[in-house]
């Protein structure tokens, strides 16, 4: 069959008041561009007009600004899942405007199967090649393409020049069945293969295909400094200590890490550590980090969800295909999120949080448990399921006024049940086969900024004793002190004891 090719104009007129769309892509690795840039011109122009034109958007994870910025900015979602990025939308979560689903990223392509999010009428899916009879061949990130593109009514395909051709071989595109039919998930190294390379759908279905030329809106990443040195050399000594003591076995174990400059900091310091032997990746997101450490033979496999690095290490890669080819997997989200194959894999997860608090629960979402920030992403997938769950964070945010050790967290991502261990530029706290009170003395001892240990010290005094003590009035005293004064460090506790 030949295609309709149409331009961003004409395929964005296609979608309707309504409608939900699907996005491909995970972080903006992938994301469409084009499109959702023309369907936010046209929705600005319908507003003008006093037309209703408002949409659900339900993606693999964040997006570039071209999705999740333009929509937001025209006032043109409705509703969203799952784990986003973008300022705008933040502001308009916050804000109450848009009504925003936060879904582990492992059960989203589950969910909307399952019908839990609505239909799905449109997906727009970018791609780097497409045949006559129907097979998409992905670009740089997977999320939930194949569940949108087998369900959706009509399929809007961005062919992106941008992305090289030599990608096709590089994805690994499995999708499960729905319970009662469910099969286990064949994955038992981080470099099997299971599924196919493309997708394959009714070429009927596929209603317009756009050609583009964009690269993919990648982040930079800030130089590293003294307090993200200093995590990444403390997880790295973490983990080659519990290598020489037999709990990693000498081989290693394959390892996730999150996004950002924390996470680079980690990768980059056990890239350095040369007790810890060549590794594999079993993660959602591959940054410049890994990329560089597989170039030096450090990293042996990186199983991924996206490449989600900047486009001359991209670009990078698509030079030196030859050499990557067997050395990146991408899936789909809820395979390399898959709680099953993490915990058969025994992956090591390590994840950045917003706030811990003393007994080892942890926050990733919310800033004074209110505001979101972000989203769980695939934190919850990979620590729940972990063989040993690290988070860690700069010990102080704000230049000091806030404390991310805290007594009780304002907002629980992350239970006391599935963290094992927390770690900050002042050290780690290994909180395995620690009662409550063990923990609290680890975490306060080991994690704090010295300019909060001894207020936190002085928090277990006033507490009611218990399993867990807590004072239930003073529990989130510190929060509340920075939303009066703007600094925790003025904390008192005998403000709340009365
Ligand atoms: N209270 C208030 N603000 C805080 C804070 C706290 N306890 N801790 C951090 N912040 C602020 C920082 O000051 C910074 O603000 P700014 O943007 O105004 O400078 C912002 O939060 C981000 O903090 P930063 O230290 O730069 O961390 P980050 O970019 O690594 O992001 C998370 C940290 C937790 C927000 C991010 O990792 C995330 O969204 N995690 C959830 C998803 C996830 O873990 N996915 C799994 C793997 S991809």
């Amino acid at each position: 069959m030949s295609y309709n090719f149409m331009t961003a104009e004409e395929a964005a007129s296609l979608i309707k008041d309504g409608e939900i769309i699907g996005l491909s892509g995970f972080t903006p690795a992938g994301s469409p561009k084009a499109v959702t840039t023309e369907l936010a011109r046209q929705a600005r122009q319908k507003h003008e007009r006093g037309e209703q034109f408002q949409i659900g958007v339900i993606t693999g994870a964040s997006t570039g600004d071209s999705c999740d910025g333009e929509l937001t900015r025209a006032h043109v979602i409705k509703f969203r899942a799952p784990y986003t990025t973008n300022a705008d939308f933040r502001k308009a979560v916050n804000n109450g405007e848009i009504k925003y689903t936060d879904i582990h990223l492992s059960q989203v392509a589950q969910r909307i199967r399952s019908g839990f999010l609505g239909h799905i009428n449109t997906a727009i899916i970018e791609a780097c090649e497409i045949t006559e009879d129907g097979r998409i061949f992905l670009t740089a990130g997977v999320g939930i393409s194949p569940t949108i593109a087998r369900l959706a009514d009509k399929i809007i395909i961005e062919l992106n020049a941008a992305h090289s051709k030599t990608l096709i071989g590089m994805h690994d595109l499995y999708e499960m069945e729905r319970p009662p039919f469910r099969r286990p998930v064949p994955i038992v190294r981080p470099s099997d293969r299971i599924g196919l390379p493309y997708i394959q759908v009714d070429p009927s279905k596929i209603v317009g295909v756009v050609q583009t030329n964009i690269p993919d809106e990648a982040r930079g990443f800030h130089e590293s400094d003294p307090v993200t040195d200093k995590i990444g050399q403390n997880v790295a000594e973490f983990l080659a200590a519990d290598m020489k003591r037999g709990i990693i076995p000498s081989t290693f174990l394959p390892l996730q890490s999150g996004v950002g400059n924390i996470a680079n900091a980690v990768l980059s310091a056990l890239g350095k550590d040369s007790s810890i032997p060549p590794f594999e990746m079993y993660t959602e997101v591959i940054q410049n980090s890994v990329i560089k450490l597989i170039k030096e033979g450090r990293i042996k496999f990186g199983s991924t969800c996206s490449l989600s690095v900047t486009n001359d290490c991209l670009d990078d890669i698509y030079e030196n295909m030859d050499f990557f080819r067997h050395k990146l997997v991408l899936r789909p989200s809820e395979i390399s999120n898959s709680p099953e194959v993490i915990r058969r894999l025994g992956v090591i997860s390590m994840n950045t949080a917003i706030e811990a608090d003393i007994y080892g629960n942890v926050n990733s979402t919310h800033i004074c448990g209110t505001k979101m920030m972000n989203g769980i992403g695939g934190s919850g997938d990979f620590t729940r399921s972990a063989y040993i769950s690290i988070f860690s964070c700069p010990s102080i945010a704000k230049g000091g006024c806030i404390s991310s050790i805290v007594p009780m967290v304002s907002h629980q991502d992350h239970s006391e049940h599935s963290v094992n261990v927390i770690i900050t530029e002042q050290g780690v706290a290994d909180l395995r086969g620690k009662s409550p009170m063990e923990r609290a003395k680890a975490v306060i001892e080991n994690c704090a900024h010295p300019d909060y240990k001894q207020l936190l010290w002085d928090y277990l005094k006033i507490s009611t004793k218990g399993q867990t003590s807590h004072s239930l009035s003073a529990a989130l005293g510190m929060h509340h002190e920075f939303t009066q004064k703007g600094d925790m460090r003025l904390t008192n506790w005998s403000k709340f004891q009365k």
